[in-house]
C-alpha cells in the first residue's frame, strides 16, 4: 500500500510540475500538512513527525554482566602503579608468567600489548573540597597525557581503573573523569580497545586485585561496554530503561536559577517557565552583554520577573556575588557549558581544563553555594550529555564527555545523600545550542541517535524532573538503528547497590 501511495503520488508530482490540471483539495484531504520556513530559506529538514520520533526518557541503573574468559596479556605497563593496588596487581600478573612494568621500575625491552591506568586515589567525598577538586582535575589530564604518550605503538588493550567513581556510600565523582577521556581514546586510536573498571574503597585490596585479573583475563572488543563496576566480587555494567512518562510540574510561579541561561538550552528552557506562570527566572553566563531582548520576551510571556548576572560558575567571587541576592530558589538548572572540538592529543592542558571548568569547578562551587546560602532548591538540574555514557560519541569531545561523566557521578553522589541533585543527558539538539549545524550528524546517527528539536528536549526534561533518578538520558532512537541498539546504552539512576548488601539480581 505504501509504495502504491508513493506511485501516486509521484505521478501528481510530475503531473503538476508539467503543468497538469490537479484536485489538490481531494489529493490533501488525506495528507498532514508540514509547515516549512518562508525566504530566508533555513537549512533544516522538516520531515513529517514519526511514531516514536519524540525523545524518550531513560533511567540509568546497573546490573550484574558476566564476563567472557578470553586470553590474556603477554606485557603490561603499569601507570600510576606504585601505590599497593599497583604493588599487587603487578605481583599476581607476574605470578602467571606476564611482564609487568610500573612507573617506580625498570621498563621491559618488549613494548607492552597493554595498559593499565591505575587512577584510584583517596576518596573526597561528596562534594569534593575545592582545593581536592581542583587538585584530582590536574592529576586526570596530567595522567592522561602520560596515557597519550605511551599509546601509540603495539598497545591494543586499555584499563582505566578508578575508585568511588560510582556512589556506594564513598564517593568520588572526580574518579569519573577518566572514565569520560576513556570513551574518547579508541576513536583518536582505531584498534584500541578501552574499558574504565571503577573498584571501590569499601573492598579488600585482595578482591580488586581479583577483579582486575579477571578483567585483563577478558575479551575486550573495541565498542564493548566502556565502564564497569566491580562491588563485592560483583561485575556490574550499566542499563537503562524507559521511565515513566509523567510530564512533572515545577512551580508555575516558582523562582529559578539557569547557569548558561542566555544559551540555546537554557533560553528555551526560560521562555519554557515564562509562558507556564508568573515565575522569577535569574539567567547567568559568562558574557558581560544583558541579554535585552531575550529577558523583555520572558516578562512578554509572563515572567513577573527576568533578570541576567554576569558569573562565570567556575570563579569562586563570582559564585559568591551572584549568590549574595538571590531569592529562595525554587529550582536550579545548571546548563552552563562549553564544548571545543579536538582530540585530546591536540589539546593544551590549559584547553582542557577549560572545557572541564563549568560542569566540573562550577557544578562544586553552586552546590556549596546553595549550601552555604541555606538555599534548598527542590529542583537542582546538571544539564549532561549521552556523550557522557554511550561509547563512539566522544571522539573528538573526551574533554567534554570527561566533564559530563563528572556531573553523573557527581549527581549520583549527591542524590545518595539526600540531595536533589539529578543529572540529565541529552542527545543532540538540532535547532539551537552547541550542537546545532554540528557536521558529525551522520555520526550521531550511525550510532544510533536522531537530533531532537530544543521544544522537544524541554519537554521531555519535565518528564525527567519528574522521576526519582540521579542520571537520565533523553534521546531520540534513530529508527534506522533502532534494532542495534545494545539495551545498555547508558547510565546511572541510582547509586551501586551496597557492597555489604548485594541486592538480587
Ligand atoms: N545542545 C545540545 O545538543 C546538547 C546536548 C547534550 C547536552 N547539552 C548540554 O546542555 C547545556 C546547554 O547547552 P546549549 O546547547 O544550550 O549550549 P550553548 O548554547 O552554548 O549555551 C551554553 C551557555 O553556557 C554559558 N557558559 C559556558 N561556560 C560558562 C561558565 N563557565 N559560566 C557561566 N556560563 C557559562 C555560555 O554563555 P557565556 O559564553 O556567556 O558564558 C552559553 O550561553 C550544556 O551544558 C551542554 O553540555 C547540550
Amino acid at each position: 500500500a505504501g509504495n502504491e501511495a508513493r506511485a501516486l503520488l509521484e505521478a501528481a508530482g510530475r503531473l503538476w510540475a508539467r503543468g497538469g490540471a490537479l484536485d489538490r483539495a481531494a489529493l490533501a484531504a488525506t495528507a498532514t500538512r508540514v509547515p516549512v520556513p518562508t525566504y530566508p530559506f533555513q537549512r533544516t529538514s522538516h520531515w513529517p513527525r514519526r511514531p516514536g520520533a519524540e525523545p524518550l526518557v531513560r533511567r540509568l541503573d546497573w546490573r550484574d554482566a558476566p564476563l567472557t574468559t578470553a586470553e590474556g596479556p603477554r606485557v603490561v605497563r603499569l601507570l600510576g602503579g606504585d601505590g599497593a593496588l599497583g604493588r599487587a596487581l603487578s605481583e599476581r600478573l607476574t605470578e602467571r608468567g606476564v611482564t609487568v612494568s610500573r612507573d617506580d621500575a625498570g621498563h621491559p625491552g618488549t613494548p607492552p600489548d597493554t595498559l593499565v591506568w591505575l587512577s584510584g586515589g583517596r576518596s573526597a567525598g561528596s562534594p569534593p573540597p575545592l582545593d581536592a577538586l581542583d587538585a584530582a582535575t590536574k592529576a586526570a589530564v596530567t595522567s592522561l597525557r602520560d596515557v597519550l604518550d605511551l599509546l601509540p605503538g603495539d598497545c591494543s588493550r586499555l584499563l582505566v581503573v578508578t575508585e568511588d567513581a560510582y556512589a556506594t556510600g564513598t564517593a568520588n565523582p572526580s574518579q569519573a573523569l577518566p572514565h569520560g577521556f576513556t570513551l574518547a581514546l579508541p576513536a583518536e586510536h582505531p584498534g584500541l580497545a578501552a574499558r574504565g573498571v571503577d573498584l571501590t574503597s569499601a573492598d579488600e585490596l585482595r578482591v580488586q586485585v581479583d577483579a582486575l585479573e579477571r578483567e585483563l583475563y577478558s575479551a575486550l572488543e573495541p565498542g564493548a561496554e566502556a565502564s564497569v563496576a566491580w562491588r563485592s566480587g560483583r561485575r556490574l555494567i550499566r542499563t537503562s530503561a524507559a521511565a515513566a512518562d509523567t510530564p512533572g510540574e515545577l512551580p508555575p510561579e516558582g523562582t529559578y536559577l539557569i547557569t548558561g541561561g542566555a544559551g540555546g538550552l537554557g533560553s528555551a528552557l526560560a521562555r519554557d517557565l515564562a509562558g507556564r506562570g508568573a515565575c522569577e527566572l535569574i539567567l547567568t553566563g559568562r558574557s558581560e552583554t544583558v541579554p535585552d531582548d531575550l529577558l523583555a520576551d520572558l516578562r512578554a510571556q509572563g515572567a513577573r520577573a527576568a533578570r541576567y548576572h554576569a558569573a562565570d560558575v567556575s570563579d569562586e567571587a563570582a559564585v559568591h556575588a551572584l549568590f549574595v541576592d538571590l531569592p529562595p530558589l525554587d529550582g536550579v538548572f545548571h546548563a552552563a557549558g562549553t564544548v571545543r572540538p579536538g582530540t585530546l592529543r591536540s589539546k593544551s592542558d590549559t584547553e582542557i581544563e577549560q572545557v572541564l571548568a563549568a560542569k566540573v569547578r562550577g557544578t562544586v562551587l553552586l552546590a556549596e553555594a546553595l549550601r552555604r546560602h541555606g538555599q534548598e532548591p527542590a529542583v537542582c538540574v546538571a544539564f549532561s550529555s549521552v556523550s557522557s555514557v554511550q561509547p563512539g560519541l566522544a571522539g573528538a569531545l573526551g574533554d567534554y564527555a570527561a566533564a559530563n561523566a563528572f556531573l553523573d557521578a557527581f549527581a549520583a553522589a549527591e542524590r545518595a545523600a539526600g540531595r536533589p541533585w539529578q543529572s540529565i543527558g541529552f542527545g543532540p539538539v538540532s535547532d539551537a545550542g552547541l550542537a546545532a549545524g554540528s557536521p558529525v550528524q551522520s555520526r550521531w546517527r550511525t550510532r544510533g541517535l536522531s537530533p531532537m528539536s530544543t521544544q522537544a528536549a524541554i519537554t521531555a526534561l519535565r518528564t525527567a524532573v519528574a522521576t526519582d533518578a540521579a542520571h537520565l538520558l533523553v534521546t531520540v532512537p534513530e529508527r534506522s538503528a533502532q534494532a542495534q541498539l545494545p539495551p545498555t546504552a547508558t547510565l546511572v539512576s541510582r547509586p551501586v547497590p551496597a557492597p555489604h548488601r548485594p541486592s538480587p539480581t
